[in-house]
């Protein structure tokens, strides 16, 4: 794995522009960690789990999305999503948990640690991106609100706010949009709550003001504007999979072996790379077997795609 995972990873040795913009995070960072009120929240860290590869510029991680609560098409986030108002914030958090509430996203994140995790992300429809993400491990978050014996999953619900959501006028899918993961899966520290990318407060396109990570799933698993936390004992029901359980499973592991029923999941087009820059194969959990693969011990990993 030399290489893969070195933690010395200078952000002058990427691309000029990331080198600007991360001289950049520590002013935009700052000023965004003071204005949404994280008062004693360290500043952004790097971490050892983060990729070598170089990041996806800004502009092409911000304005090819998917987030169908503004529309189907890859720019109608980017076009539509500016009016979401993202301040104040709550998340509700119940079930399994000792300390259910409904928290200020402030109370929730206060005094927790912010890093800097450059990941690889992989979405079920081929396409790929280096994403410079800013995140807090849902661990830390799972461990103040206090899991009770029991809990065995983690169910994400998305905003629901018609109003200010053009897209969820239309039953695409059944709103709210809804993920889960299991609990060792949410507790592994691969899995972040974003609260950021390139070092700035998380544009709404890509989830404002918090979203899962999961970097070994497919992206659909990483549910966006999170305003619930539910722990449960049963595998929670998620979006795409009740919309259509043949095509998404549940575990939705990034897979090169295991096709989409209606494409192949062996290769991958880099966004941002031009109209001809060449697919790369897709490496089994989006390259992070070696940390995760234990997770699935024992499973078949092709009748729990
Ligand atoms: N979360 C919500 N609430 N709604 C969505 O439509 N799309 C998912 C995921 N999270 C989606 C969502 C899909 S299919 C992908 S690939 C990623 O978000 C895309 O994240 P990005 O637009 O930040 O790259």
């Amino acid at each position: 794995m030399a290489g893969r995972w070195t933690n010395d990873l200078d952000w002058k040795d990427v691309t000029p522009r990331a080198a600007l913009l991360n001289r950049r995070q520590i002013l935009a960072g700052g000023a965004a960690l003071a204005a949404s009120g994280f008062a004693g929240q360290a500043v952004a860290q790097t971490s050892p789990y983060s990729t070598d590869a170089e990041p996806t510029s800004f502009e092409d991680i911000t304005s090819y999305c998917n987030y169908y609560e503004f529309g189907t098409g890859k720019s109608d986030p980017s076009d539509n999503a500016g009016q979401l108002t993202t301040s104040p914030w709550t998340v509700k958090v119940d079930g399994l948990v000792d300390n259910p509430g409904d928290y200020a996203l402030a109370d929730l994140l206060d005094g927790l640690t912010v890093e800097d995790r450059i990941y690889r992300f992989r979405c079920v429809e081929a396409w790929s991106a280096v994403i410079p993400w800013n995140g807090i491990e849902l661990a830390d978050i799972l461990e103040r609100v206090g899991v009770q014996d029991g809990a065995k999953y983690v169910a994400f619900e998305t905003l629901l706010r018609p109003e200010e959501m053009p897209g969820t006028r239309f039953p695409v899918l059944d709103w709210p949009y809804r993920e889960g993961l299991r609990l060792d899966e949410a507790m592994h520290p691969l899995t972040i709550m974003a609260t950021g990318l390139y070092g700035m407060p998380m544009p709404n396109q890509n989830g404002a003001p918090i979203r899962l990570v999961v970097p070994w799933k497919y992206g659909f698993k990483s549910i966006k504007s999170i305003v619930r936390i539910t722990l449960t004992e049963d595998e929670p029901p998620t979006s795409w999979n009740m919309a259509n359980a043949r095509e998404y499973g549940f575990y939705s592991n990034v897979n090169p072996e295991v096709d989409h029923p209606r494409w192949s999941q062996a290769s991958e087009r880099q966004i941002g790379g031009g109209l001809f820059s060449q697919r790369k194969p897709t490496l089994m959990f989006n390259g992070y077997e070696d940390q995760v693969a234990s997770l699935y011990d024992g499973m078949d990993l092709t009748a729990n795609f």
